[in-house]
């Protein structure tokens, strides 16, 4: 490699960072898309990205969702500069049920942002996402929103995260009020004070007075109460929470919290200033041949997240590819691990609300989108130079379930090649019963709109009508070791064995109540709620 190449892998690597968000719905997550955007000057007004949380109410309807987004209800990836550094941000769809995709997204970001409802705490479905990050060991960086209302007490909010996830927490900065009452907050990097002023709907970046602790203008700029109460909470905060340690925020071992409201664009800017400073940069990843740094020479990817248009005029597939290492250039060819055959990328996008750039090249840590002719499956690798494949995607526990049938034999074949494509694509988890007798596929998923997405495309795209058969199950549970562990322990009660699409054994359980019965009865039963990598 010329070293003109490598510095330039280098720099490029530097400059970025990814992260993806977070949150349970209501949170605020497109609010804080919204001003991060604002932030970084990718947008001059919030507003200006199209209203998606007006659309995200329209949950019956999942066809409307996915007209009125123009694009998808599914993630886009959002690229913008500030202070010199490139930020990705992999968005995640709003509805929860297309979590899955949420999850992996995950798979592709390097920092993920916990966003929280300050009055609410924790909820499930960050619950759920937060064990996602843990298990790749990514920072997690906290944010707690909506200060502008009636919250929880910081300390409280930071005890939970400590209690609930065994997360450590360092406050970056402290809340000065809430409410009505919230004025701004307390920077521990710095040591200043910063007080906002709200602009008309946070339309605007909000300005921000910062001062000094011991600027005798606190008198008169912050109500008394206030004032002590910060210095008593600073005080507790120094006796008795830990040191800031950024290695342990790498590992995912201690979240840096932030408090803010979104809304009212108090706190993003400091946030998006200490996020840039703390954030890992794009890494090395694990992979056939080795960890590889991103500055290894050949490009190499993965495909995270396939996204259909479902515009029939248009009906086009994108494959997210996360870069990993190398550089990617338009019309490059490049190898198909799973298949072995050459691909030529032509046509890149970069995706930015709903416009669809080209991009002509593209560095670690970013995300291309690729028109896909049915060639790619989500975790799937493309590389140039010697074979490489990255380990792939996990599949998480599904919690809904149900037989499709197809009430005409002679669409069998449409049948089986609709349902096999929309698994590859990562619509839904098939499994089948490990009775032979019953052929119909299982679909599994996190979300019932799974279901109707999955009936639509066979429908409409495959021509076959199909019925759902709900199953009463709700936890699903992969058995390590395989068929021979499963047949150690002989009979289980209130479970149903089933096989993956690999053939693999997974428990359904009707409750998390019988999967907790089943492995007290056989603590050497061996269970995952992640399905083990590779076929
Ligand atoms: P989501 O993507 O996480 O689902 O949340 P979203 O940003 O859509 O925000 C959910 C609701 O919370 C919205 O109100 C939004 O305005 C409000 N919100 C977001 N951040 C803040 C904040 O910092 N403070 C306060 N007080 N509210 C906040 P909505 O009434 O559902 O929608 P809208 O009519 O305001 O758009």
């Amino acid at each position: 490699m010329s070293t003109e190449f490598h510095t330039e892998l280098q720099t490029a690597v530097e400059k970025r960072r990814n992260f993806a968000i977070i949150s349970h719905p209501d949170a605020g997550k497109t609010t804080l898309t919204e001003k991060l955007l604002l932030y970084g000057g990718a947008i001059h007004e919030a507003g200006a990205v199209k209203a998606r949380a007006s659309q995200r109410k329209v949950t019956s309807d999942w066809m409307e969702m996915e007209q009125q987004r123009g694009i998808s209800i599914t993630s886009t990836v959002l690229q913008f500069e500030y202070r010199d550094r490139q930020i990705n941000l992999l968005d995640t769809p709003g509805h929860q049920d297309f979590s899955e995709d949420t999850y992996r997204t995950l798979a592709a970001a390097d920092n993920a942002v916990m966003l929280e409802d300050a009055a609410k705490g924790l909820e499930p479905q960050t619950r759920k996402l937060f064990e996602v990050c843990r298990m790749r060991q990514i920072p997690i960086f906290t944010f707690f929103n909506k200060l502008d209302r009636p919250s929880r007490t910081p300390l409280e909010l930071l005890d939970e995260i400590e209690q609930e996830l065994g997360l450590q927490t360092y406050a970056v900065n402290w809340p000065i009020g809430m409410g009505d009452y919230f004025k701004g907050v307390f920077d521990r990097r710095t040591q200043k004070i910063h007080l906002f002023e709200r602009t008309e709907h946070g339309k605007k970046a909000a300005k921000d007075t910062a001062i000094s602790l011991g600027d005798p203008r606190i008198e008169e700029l912050l109500d008394k109460d206030l004032y002590y109460q910060l210095k008593e909470d600073l005080e507790v905060l120094e006796g008795v929470g830990p040191e800031f340690d950024l290695e342990l925020i790498h590992q995912g071992k201690m979240t840096p919290v932030f408090f803010g409201s979104a809304m009212t664009n108090f706190g993003v800017q400091l946030f998006l200033d200490a996020f840039l400073e703390y954030a890992l940069k794009p890494g090395e990843r694990k992979s056939s041949a080795g960890s590889l740094k991103p500055s290894y020479p050949e490009f190499t990817g993965f495909v995270f997240k396939l996204q259909a248009n479902m515009d029939p005029k248009h009906r086009d597939r994108v494959a997210f590819v996360r870069v990993c290492t190398g550089k990617f250039e338009k019309d490059m060819t490049v190898n198909h691990a799973r298949t072995g055959k050459n691909v030529r990328l032509s046509r890149p996008q970069k995706l930015f609300a709903q416009d669809r750039d080209v991009v002509d090249v593209a560095y670690p840590g970013d995300v291309i989108g690729l028109n896909n002719p049915g060639v790619f499956a989500i975790g799937d690798t493309i590389y140039t130079g010697q074979k490489v494949e990255y380990e792939g995607i996990p599949c998480f526990s599904p919690e809904l379930f149900a037989y499709l049938r197809n009430p005409n034999p002679s669409k069998f074949k449409q049948f089986h090649k609709g349902v096999s494509e929309l698994r590859e694509e990562g619509a839904v988890q098939i499994m089948y019963s490990a009775d032979e007798a019953k052929r119909d596929p299982i679909l599994a998923a996190v979300g019932q709109l799974q279901f109707e997405v999955v009936q639509f495309r066979l429908l409409n795209e495959y021509n076959v009508e199909t019925h759902i058969e709900m199953l009463p199950y709700s936890v699903a549970r992969w058995v390590l070791g395989g068929w021979e562990a499963l047949e150690k322990v002989g009979r289980l009660f209130n479970s149903v064995t089933v096989k993956d699409n690999w053939g693999r054994p997974v428990l359904l359980f009707k409750n998390e109540w019988n999967l907790q019965q089943i492995q007290s009865d056989h603590p050497d039963l061996k269970l995952s709620a992640i399905a083990p990598l590779g076929s």
